[in-house]
């Protein structure tokens, strides 16, 4: 037996737009899938227990998406044996928080593991990037590769086929953020392909706002370089702004949106996939933090606490 890890992550700025091509700024978290590989007698093909923390209709609405990530990392990796596969880990399986990504990359390390085959983290991170892509549709790779390196990064997906921007970043000392779990399982693939067909429909309308994203998250790099907190709050609302026009929010997303920033979060928005998921809110200090947990845990949402950077 053998096992694997992949780390949740979040993204700061440029979901959707990562998918074709723009840079991304996603962030691990400190929460982690576990997975355990274990060779069993049998056919080949796997037996999947999860014991991952419940949360709401996650599991269930997921199920196929899981199933097809499995087997398409099982057939990369060419494992022709029977195998029990055992999530664990405290990373709520969410929408938003790269929680898939969390299970490609913890799967392909314990495999990796199981069966001696000594793969770098290029090349796990290629292998979750197969499930992800079984999984979901499109992927640009960004949460599998934050799942796999962990880390405050910029990423760029290549779209030539070539290797993929992977860079890190460092800042002055960590932020205090708030993750707000909407408790709405978001479909990537089903709200990506949606976002393209607007981009196909409304060519000149959308390609503005790709246009305005691109100075964002230059401008979002140069906050983060010099720690300038009001400057990332700002962009965060900015990118929420856009995420808005691209119809990737919601009223229920906007609603949490609204209870963050009553209680004094410095910026909210989606994060991830959106129409769903999970809301980051920037709250420096332990105190901000705390106060806008608990107007949200008092609305009867589930939050996570951690830091980004
Ligand atoms: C999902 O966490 C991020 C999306 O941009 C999809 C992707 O980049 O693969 C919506």
């Amino acid at each position: 037996m053998a096992t694997g890890k992949g780390f949740g992550k979040t993204i700061l700025f440029g979901e959707h737009f990562v998918v074709y091509g723009l840079e991304g700024i996603p962030c691990a978290l400190g929460q982690k899938t576990i997975c355990e590989v274990e060779k069993i007698s049998g056919e080949k093909g796997y037996e999947l227990v999860d014991n991952r923390p419940e949360n709401g209709d996650y599991k269930e609405k997921k199920k196929e998406e899981y199933a097809n990530l499995i087997t398409a990392i099982l057939n990369h990796l060419k494992v022709e044996e029977r195998v029990k596969i055992t999530l664990s880990g405290d990373l709520v399986p969410a929408s938003g928080v790269g929680a898939s990504a969390a299970c490609a990359a913890a799967l392909s390390e314990a495999i990796s593991n199981e069966f001696n085959l000594s793969l770098t983290k290029e090349q796990i991170n290629e292998s979750a990037y197969v499930g992800e892509t079984a999984g979901s549709g499109t992927p640009s790779g960004i949460d599998n590769t934050a799942a796999v390196y962990g880390g405050f990064l910029v990423f760029a997906k290549n779209l030539e086929g070539g290797k993929n921007k992977i860079e890190n970043i460092t800042i002055e000392k960590p932020i205090e953020i708030v993750l707000i779990n909407s408790g709405k399982a978001a479909l990537t693939k089903e709200v990506v392909d949606d976002v393209r067909k607007l981009k196909e429909e409304k060519t000149e309308e959308i390609n503005a706002v790709f246009e305005e994203y691109k100075q964002l998250v230059e401008d979002g790099k140069k906050a983060l370089a010099d720690y300038d907190i009001p400057k990332i709050a700002e962009l965060m609302e900015k990118n929420q702004e856009l995420l808005r026009k691209i119809t990737v929010s919601s009223d229920l997303l906007e609603s949490i949106i609204k209870i963050a920033k009553d209680a004094g979060a410095k910026a909210a928005k989606l994060t991830g996939t959106g129409r769903g998921g999970s809301v980051l809110c920037l709250t420096p200090g332990i105190e901000l933090q705390e106060s806008v947990a608990n107007a949200a845990r008092k609305a009867g949402y589930e939050v996570t606490l951690t830091t980004i950077g």
